[in-house]
C-alpha cells in the first residue's frame, strides 16, 4: 500500500474502501461497494488513491472514452482534508489521462459544494454549463450541478 504518493486502485478491497470514504463525503447519495466494484472493473475506468496511516485517505475516479474523460467522483476523508490530497490526486489523474491521449475532461459539481468548486477551479477546470436539479438530497431537495471542463 502506498503512503502518500497516488497509486492506481482496482479490486474488491479497493471497492469496499472507496465506499467507506464515499459515505463519509456524500452522506445523501453514498455509492456502495458493489457500485465501485463494477466501476473499478471497467477497462474504461481510471482510479487513483492516496493512503494515510494504513487506510484510504482519498481517491479520484475517472471514466475514459475516446479523447474525453469524466471525473465521476473525487473524495477525501474529512480527517485528511486541506492537506493537498485532493489537488494532488487531480493533478496526477490529469497527467495519466494526458498520457492516455485524453484531450478534454468534464465533471459535474453540486452548486452547494464550494470546497469542491474551489478545488476544481484551482486545478484548471472552468464552468461551461449547468444541469438543473441534477442531485437530490436526502430530504428530497433538488440541487443544480455546474458542468466544468478542462482541456489537456
Ligand atoms: C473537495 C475535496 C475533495 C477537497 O479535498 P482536499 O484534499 O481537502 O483538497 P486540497 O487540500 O487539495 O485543497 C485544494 C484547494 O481546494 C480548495 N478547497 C479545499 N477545501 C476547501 C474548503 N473547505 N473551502 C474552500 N476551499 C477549499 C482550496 O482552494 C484548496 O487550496 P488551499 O488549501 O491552497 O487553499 C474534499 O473537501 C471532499 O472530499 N469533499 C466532499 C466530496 C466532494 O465534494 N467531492 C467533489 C465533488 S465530486
Amino acid at each position: 500500500m502506498s503512503e502518500g504518493a497516488a497509486a492506481v486502485a482496482t479490486g474488491p478491497d479497493a471497492a469496499v474502501a472507496f465506499a467507506a470514504v464515499h459515505r463519509l463525503c456524500f452522506a445523501d447519495e453514498p455509492w456502495d461497494a458493489d457500485v465501485f466494484a463494477c466501476l473499478l472493473s471497467l477497462p474504461s475506468s481510471l482510479a487513483l488513491v492516496e493512503h494515510r496511516q494504513g487506510g484510504l485517505a482519498g481517491f479520484v475516479l475517472c471514466r475514459l472514452a475516446a479523447d474525453e474523460a469524466e471525473v465521476l467522483t473525487c473524495a477525501v476523508d474529512p480527517a485528511w482534508r486541506r492537506r493537498g490530497i485532493g489537488s494532488r490526486l487531480l493533478a496526477r489523474v490529469m497527467a495519466a489521462n494526458r498520457q492516455r491521449g485524453i484531450r478534454h475532461v468534464f465533471l459535474e459539481v453540486a452548486v452547494d459544494t464550494p470546497a469542491a468548486q474551489a478545488l476544481y477551479l484551482q486545478c484548471g477546470f472552468r464552468p461551461v454549463g449547468r444541469r438543473r436539479q441534477y442531485y437530490q438530497r436526502a430530504d428530497g431537495t433538488g440541487v443544480d450541478a455546474i458542468v466544468m471542463r478542462m482541456d489537456l
